[in-house]
């Protein structure tokens, strides 16, 4: 862990002045880290998991002291066809373009092995539309423990805007946003044989209660291989 952190401070460091030496690095440290874990008998995978460390899985995000650092917007999956069980996004999916989205569920079936399973959580658009037209205050101004507002933007309409292009996460922020159909349609178009909506803790996959999250603004897509 030690050696990790220490090489994502070099990269870190290197990458403004030798982005292509940084970029070669990271590479070689990712095959590392994928490879370690493989060895490991690890066959599920957590795409995007930011903090969340959820055992089983391995985590990949962009974001520095995660399991294999990977940008995907630019990036592939690192690991081989057929060679994964289960994959799962959560909150997520709606960080990338309509176009890459689509590329990376193809990327999806491609690593799933037949009868695999990937689980979609994402923020339901329609849900939120009705919310945002009915000027659902009670559900927008919802505030945390600490006192701070639950959602980004001043207004009502800021915050349903956020869903679309805001909750920046490092340099990455929204960039779409789902209904169930417009997102089955992502996973039908990449070949996958069963595509259901699932409600919270409703699954083919174990231990789901570790990964959904934000019932009340989420809806969750089952995929199979
Ligand atoms: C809203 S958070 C969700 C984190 C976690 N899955 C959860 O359910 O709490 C979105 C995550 O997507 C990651 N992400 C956004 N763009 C990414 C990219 N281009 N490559 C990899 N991860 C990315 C962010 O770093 C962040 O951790």
């Amino acid at each position: 862990m030690i050696a990790a952190r220490l090489i994502s401070r070099v990269v870190s460091c290197v990458r403004p002045v030798m982005p292509g030496l940084a970029d070669f690095i990271s590479a070689l440290e990712q095959r590392r880290r994928v490879r370690k874990f493989l060895s490991q008998g690890f066959r599920r995978v957590n795409l995007c998991c930011g903090l969340q460390r959820v055992p089983g899985y391995i985590g990949l995000d962009v974001l520095p002291r995660v399991d294999v650092e990977i940008d995907l917007s630019r990036e592939n999956l690192p690991f081989g066809d057929g060679s994964m069980e289960t994959i799962v996004w959560m909150s997520a999916i709606n960080y990338f373009s309509h176009g890459r989205a689509q590329e990376l569920v193809h990327e999806i079936f491609r690593v799933l092995q037949a009868d695999g399973v990937c689980r979609v959580g994402v923020q339901d658009m329609r849900w939120l539309a009705e919310r945002y037209v009915n000027e659902d205050r009670e559900f927008f101004f919802q505030t945390l423990p600490s006192g701070q507002d639950r959602f980004e933007g001043k207004t009502i309409g800021d915050k349903f805007a956020a869903w679309f292009y805001g909750y920046a996460v490092g340099a990455n922020h929204c960039r779409y946003a789902y209904d169930f159909d417009s997102l089955a349609n992502l996973f039908q178009t990449a070949g996958f044989r069963r595509v259901e909506r699932k409600a919270l803790g409703e699954s083919r996959i174990p231990d789901i209660q570790f990964l959904d999250n934000r019932p009340d603004q989420m809806f969750y897509l089952e995929a199979v291989k």
